[in-house]
């Protein structure tokens, strides 16, 4: 997933290369040329509805009608806005209508070509199959058409004049705008649950779009702001302003700011926010924060009124990759984290990593850990491209890339829990890193923050899996290499090992369960096992220990 460097890596998310315009400007040839060089796949929808139909173009529109074809037309950019890594040159008239370029626009790069009248004039002149330009005078008509297209055309992002230029020259030109693409894109994952499907959107200022996204999906009316004082003073603003502009009527329902408030007070305060701002059955709680606002807002949402609507509005990075989605909810009790929880699916998930650009560098880390976590686990290729990119990771978020990089740890964690979406089986390898890590949490009185503990654990799990023959020895060197880029632990301090496994020893029995090892295979790649020696485990504490 070579994300920052390569303008063809798109092909791997929803991107596609949309090119439009009027006639003779040269779409299909352009685009036919910007596939060969990206080595996507290219759609021209004239020609395929020529296929589907089995007739010519001329033909539909002598014999079915201009309706007909439009038709045919506005099903097409339906279908293809759902595929990925398409370069589609369309039909000349296809995105006039707006539902159209709403569609394909929203896929991708949408390209309108231009060209000066008289260049078209001259291209098209041996052209015979233009229905639209069989009348006699072929330049007023022209002319006519162009005007009547050009409020329309305009309304394309990107404009490329081709007067005077090469078809590899266009080309040219629109694969650099793929480069500066993404500024404005937003990335689209489906989540199937055993109850239907959520949408995760993904995009650069997203946050000031919640109420037209929200509102699309269909939630109206009375809507709670679950959020803390911090993440309030940040993006409460935005928010609330696009829920009004939509239509909504949103309240704000504030909670204490850390942890220690994850609890069923909290989950109370909450419910008689929502009876004060008049939230009903058909409202909708809106989470607007880390993980512990998501968790907490997710449990008030299930529970109120027998489950209202959810909208996850990760602010952190750790919430934007792992807590928000799965539908696990939950408070922590006295006795431990998260023993009051449910499963609670949410309508939509909104992650705008611009919001990420106040957020401190701890949790930034944090943040990272399960991101590496995430390219172990299930995307060789979103490590090495961590293992690439530049030495400053922590700043770089706000480049086009990382929202790619992001994107795919989403889409690492929505692969397993769609296959797992109960937590009965698979779920267990996204615990990677947390057997070793969470004794060493625990142990600490939770001064380790959780991302450092996982990092630590990562590397005992690599190094127990290497110490079985089940891993190559070149990821014990790789997996710290790239933790220790990011700033993050990989090895601990004190504790004896043999404390250590107690602690685990402990925490297993006392949830009445066998202790188990999520060990990587290769990058990638995990499996989980209990048959690991404890002596090989003391023995791989001890050499991660600092004295
Ligand atoms: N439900 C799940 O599947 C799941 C998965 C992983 C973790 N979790 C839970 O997530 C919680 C940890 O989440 P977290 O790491 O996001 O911590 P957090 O929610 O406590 O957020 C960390 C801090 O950052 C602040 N903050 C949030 N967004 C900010 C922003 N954009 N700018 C500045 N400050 C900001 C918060 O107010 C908080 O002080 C834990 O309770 C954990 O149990 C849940």
């Amino acid at each position: 997933m070579e994300v920052s460097k390569c303008a063809s890596d798109k092909s791997q998310t929803c991107a596609n290369i949309v090119i439009t315009g009027f006639m003779g400007t040269g779409k299909s040839k352009v685009g036919l040329e910007v596939a060969r060089r990206l080595g996507w796949e290219f759609v021209d929808t004239d020609t395929l509805i020529e296929q589907r139909v089995g007739m010519t173009i001329p033909e539909i529109f002598s014999q079915q009608g201009e309706g007909f074809f439009r038709q045919q037309e506005r099903q097409l950019c339906q279908e293809l806005a759902k595929r990925q890594g398409l370069v589609i040159a369309t039909g000349g008239g296809a995105l006039i209508p707006e539902e159209n370029r709403q569609a394909l626009g929203t896929s991708g790069l949408l390209v309108c070509l231009t060209c000066d009248v008289r260049e078209i004039l001259r291209r098209l002149v041996q052209v015979e199959d233009r229905p639209l330009l069989d009348a006699a005078d072929r330049r007023e008509r022209i002319e006519t058409l162009l005007a009547e297209r050009r409020e329309a055309y305009r309304r394309t992002p990107h404009q490329i004049d081709t007067t005077g230029l090469t078809v590899e020259e266009v080309a040219e030109r629109v694969i650099r705008l793929l480069g500066d693409w993404g500024e404005a894109a937003v990335e689209r994952i489906v989540v199937r649950t055993p109850t239907g499907s959520y949408g995760i959107h993904l995009g650069k200022g997203l946050l000031a779009r919640v109420g037209e996204l929200a509102r699309q999906q269909g939630l109206r009316g009375r809507v709670a702001l679950v959020t803390n004082r911090t993440v309030r003073d940040l993006y409460a603003a935005t928010v609330i302003e696009s829920l009004r502009k939509a239509g909504f009527e949103p309240a704000i329902c504030q909670v204490p700011d850390g942890e220690a408030y994850k609890t069923l007070d909290s989950v109370g305060l909450l419910y008689d926010q929502f009876i004060e701002g008049r939230l009903d059955r058909y409202g909708a709680v809106l989470a607007l924060g880390g993980g512990v606002i998501g968790d907490l807002a997710g449990f008030a949402a299930a529970t109120y009124m027998r489950g209202v609507s959810l909208v996850q509005l990760p602010t952190t990075l750790l919430a934007m990759v792992d807590a928000s989605i799965g539908g696990k909810v939950a408070v922590d009790h006295p006795k431990g984290k998260n023993l009051i929880g449910a499963f609670k699916q949410p309508e939509l998930v909104l992650i705008d990593p611009l919001a990420l650009a106040t957020l401190d560098e701890a949790e930034m880390r944090s943040g990272w850990a399960e991101v590496i976590k995430a390219g172990m686990i299930g995307s060789p290729s979103l490590f090495e491209h961590l293992e690439e990119r530049g030495d400053k990771p922590l700043l770089s978020i706000l480049r086009h890339s990382s929202v790619q990089v992001i994107a795919e740890a989403i889409r690492v964690k929505v692969a397993i829990v769609e296959e797992d979406p109960y937590e009965s089986g698979r779920r267990a390898v996204l615990n990677l890193g947390h057997t070793f890590g969470h004794a060493l949490e625990v142990l600490s009185g939770f001064t380790l923050r959780h991302g450092e503990a996982v990092s630590i654990g990562m590397v005992a799990a690599t190094r127990t899996a290497v110490a079985l023959g089940l891993c190559d020895e070149a990821v014990e060197g790789r997996l710290p290499a790239l933790l220790q880029r990011f700033g993050l632990p990989t090895r601990y301090e004190g504790y004896e090992p043999r404390e250590v496994w107690k602690a685990m020893a402990t925490d297993k029995k006392r949830r009445g369960e066998k202790l188990r090892f999520v060990l990587p295979r290769a990058i990638g790649q995990v499996v989980v096992t209990d048959k690991v020696p404890k002596a090989m485990v003391l023995e791989v504490l001890e050499k991660l220990r600092e004295r």
